[in-house]
Order: C-alpha cells, then structure tokens, then sequence
C-alpha cells in the first residue's frame, strides 16, 4: 500500500516525518540541513507507518439461508357459499293416512225393471184337448213385461239367470201327465192319477237357469189328446214364474233383448 501511494500523499507522510524529525534534529544537525527529499527516503526504511485510513465499504454481500418457517397466520374471512348438492334417494314410505272424507252421493243408478221378470197366468176354463203344444194360459193375474206369451203359450226368456218355475193345476174327470218343457225337452213331470168325485190338484215346481231366448211352457206329454186340467171362476190352474238372479253381462243392452 506504501509502494501504491500517490505522490500527494507521500509529501503528507514526508511532512509528517519531518515534525518527528525535529526530535532528534540535536544528532542529526548536519542531515537537517542536507536536502528533505533524502531525508525522507531515509526514514521511509526505518519505522513502520501509522496504519492507512478505512477503505471505502465494500459490496454487499450474498443473501442468507432461508429462515425457520413463521407460525400460521389467522384464518381468513369466510368464502361464499357453494353451488347447491345433487338431490339425495328417495325416502321410505310414510305411514298410512288417515281414512278419508265420505265420498259425494253418487247419481241415480237406472232402475232395476229390466232385470224384472215375473209372470203368473191362469187358465180360464177347460184347457182345449191339443196334445203335442203348449198349454194357453190367457188369465193373467202378472204378467207386465210380457215375456210370458199367452198366444204361443210360452215364457221366453229375456235377462239370463236362474227362474223359478211352478204350476198348480185344477184336475177334473181325467188322469193328466203334464210336463214342463224347456226348449222342445221335458224338465219335470207330473202325474194325477184322478179319482172319480174330487177334485184333484197337480203342482211342481223346479229352478232353471235360463240363457235369453230359452223358452218354457207346460205340455201334456205321452201322446194324451185329452185331460183333467179344469178351471172355472172358482177354481185356477196357474202357471208362474220369475227371475230369482239375474246373469248381469258386461253389455246391460243384452239383459233387454226381447
Ligand atoms: C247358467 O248357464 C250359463 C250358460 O250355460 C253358465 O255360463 C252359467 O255358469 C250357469 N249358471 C249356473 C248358476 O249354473
Ligand atoms: C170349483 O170350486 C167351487 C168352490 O170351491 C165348487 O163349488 C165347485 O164345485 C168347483 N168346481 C168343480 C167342477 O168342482
């Protein structure tokens, strides 16, 4: 650093030696008065300088090692809420209600006269002698929905269902076979064995069950050309029957066919 100084310097640093110089300057009196140039060489060799002033601050230096890692910080505010979740399964059942209110009265259903079917007729004297056709019975005490017919002497069958069929017959003077038929075949029988002097009573009675258009009539059977069944305005043979259940068909316009 010596050997770099600039020449200002060097005069500072002679005159500086110089003002030491002055306390030795007894023993040297003949240097003194020598030229200061050698003068200050010659001290330059002997003792060291006074150290040099501070250097001007250096750069500044690399970055230091990355700290500890800090505490966490407070919880931030509060976000907005999310979109809304899908929808969840369905539930179980709930339990059973309550029973409800009673309905409104229904309206009026159609009356029950076309599943009516009824008739009861008399004869009104000594029935005519024909074999082989039915018996005519003209006196009606019912007879409304005329499925009896007096002029064929049968009952034809309107609303399909089980009837009841009876007959009572008044026999005077004669053995009587009467049957009843159901289209052309014998369904039951009657015999009246008559005794002269009385008055007999032949009676039957059976349930069929009828298709509509089946037809139904009292007849003398075993080739009889003649017979007791009698009636007089005291005395009936009587013919009846009704409908006891209808078959209800899915068209109701089949019950009233005729
Ligand atoms: C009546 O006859 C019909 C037709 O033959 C039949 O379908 C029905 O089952 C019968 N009913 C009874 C009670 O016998
Ligand atoms: C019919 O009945 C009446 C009264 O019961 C009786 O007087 C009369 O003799 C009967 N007729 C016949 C033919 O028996």
């Amino acid at each position: 650093m010596v050997l770099t100084m600039k020449p200002a310097w060097i005069a500072v640093l002679c005159v500086l030696m110089a003002a030491r110089l002055s306390v030795s300057l007894e023993e040297d009196t003949e240097l003194a008065e020598q030229d200061g140039k050698e003068r200050c060489a010659r001290w330059m060799r002997g003792v060291p300088g006074t150290p040099g002033f501070d250097g001007i601050p250096g750069q500044d230096g690399r970055d230091g090692r990355e700290g500890e890692k800090g505490d966490n910080g407070e919880p931030g505010p509060k976000g907005p809420n999310g979109e809304p979740g899908e929808a969840g399964d369905e539930g179980p059942a709930g339990k059973r209600g309550f029973p409800g209110n009673p309905g409104l009265k229904g309206e009026s259903g159609e009356g029950s006269f076309p599943y009516r079917s009824a008739f009861s007729m008399g004869l009104t004297g000594k029935t005519s002698s024909a074999s082989r056709a039915p018996i005519r019975f003209t006196k009606a005490f019912y007879n409304e929905q005329h499925h009896y017919d007096d002029i064929s002497g049968k009952f034809r069958c309107a609303i399909p269902g089980i009837y009841y069929f009876t007959y009572h017959l008044t026999i005077n003077g004669k053995e009587t076979k009467v049957a009843m038929f159901k289209n052309g075949q014998t369904v039951a029988f009657t015999l009246d064995q008559f005794h002269n002097g009385n008055l007999d009573q032949a009676s039957g009675g059976v349930i069929l069950n009828l298709s509509a258009g089946d037809e139904v009539w009292l007849q003398l059977y075993d080739d009889v050309f003649d017979a007791g069944i009698y009636a007089d305005t005291n005395n009936d043979s009587t013919f009846t029957g009704f409908l006891l259940t209808p078959k209800i068909l899915s068209n109701p316009t089949d019950n009233r066919r005729r």
